[in-house]
C-alpha cells in the first residue's frame, strides 16, 4: 500500500502485484530447508542433516536477475521471483494471495481515492525485526 501510495500512477494496474511481491518479499525467512544428503551449493558443502536458511529477499534482489532491484518497476518481468519459495513446498496460498492483492488494492483505492500517508515516508516504522516484513503502524488520512 505504501509503495502504491508513493507511486500512484500504478494504482489499478495488474502488473504491480508480481513486482510488489518481489520488491518487498514479506516472507523472507520462511523457506527453510534441511539437506537430506550432502550437497554443494555455490562452492559450500552442506552436509546431510544440516539446515539452510535461504533468504528470499536476497534472491529477489539479485541484480543479475533484476536490474536496479531496489526500484519499484512493474514494467520489468518479475515472474522469476521466489517470494513464495521454491519447489514442492512453495506457498500453497500463492494464487489466493495474488487475487487478494489485486482485488484489495483496487477496491481500497476505488473506495478511498483521496487516501494518503499522514507522515513523511522516512518516518514510517518498518519492521526489520520479524519473520514477516511490514510496518508496525501506518498513519493515513483521507
Ligand atoms: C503475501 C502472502 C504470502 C507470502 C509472501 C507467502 C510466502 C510463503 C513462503 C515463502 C513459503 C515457504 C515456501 C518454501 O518453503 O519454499 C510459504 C509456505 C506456505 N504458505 Fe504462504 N505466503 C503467503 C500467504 C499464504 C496464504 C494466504 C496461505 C493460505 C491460504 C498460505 C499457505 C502456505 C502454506 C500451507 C505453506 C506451506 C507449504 C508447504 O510446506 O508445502 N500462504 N508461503
Amino acid at each position: 500500500m505504501v509503495t502504491l501510495l508513493a507511486n500512484p500512477e500504478w494504482i489499478g494496474d495488474e502488473r504491480t502485484v508480481e513486482e510488489l511481491l518481489r520488491l518487498h518479499s514479506v516472507a523472507d525467512l520462511v523457506a527453510l530447508r534441511v539437506a537430506v544428503e550432502d550437497v554443494e551449493i555455490g562452492g559450500q558443502l552442506v552436509r546431510a542433516g544440516e539446515g539452510v536458511v535461504p533468504l528470499v529477499a536476497a534472491a529477489n534482489h539479485d541484480p543479475q536477475l533484476f536490474g536496479h532491484p531496489g526500484t519499484f518497476d512493474p514494467e520489468r518481468s518479475a515472474q522469476q521471483h521466489v517470494a513464495f519459495g521454491y519447489g514442492v513446498h512453495q506457498c500453497l496460498g500463492q494464487n489466493l494471495v495474488r487475487a487478494e492483492m489485486d482485488v484489495a488494492y483496487r477496491t481500497l483505492f476505488e473506495r478511498i481515492p483521496t487516501l494518503e500517508i499522514a507522515v513523511p515516508l522516512e518516518e514510517l516504522p518498518f519492521k526489520y525485526d520479524g519473520v514477516l516484513f511490514g510496518l508496525h503502524e501506518l498513519p493515513v488520512r483521507w
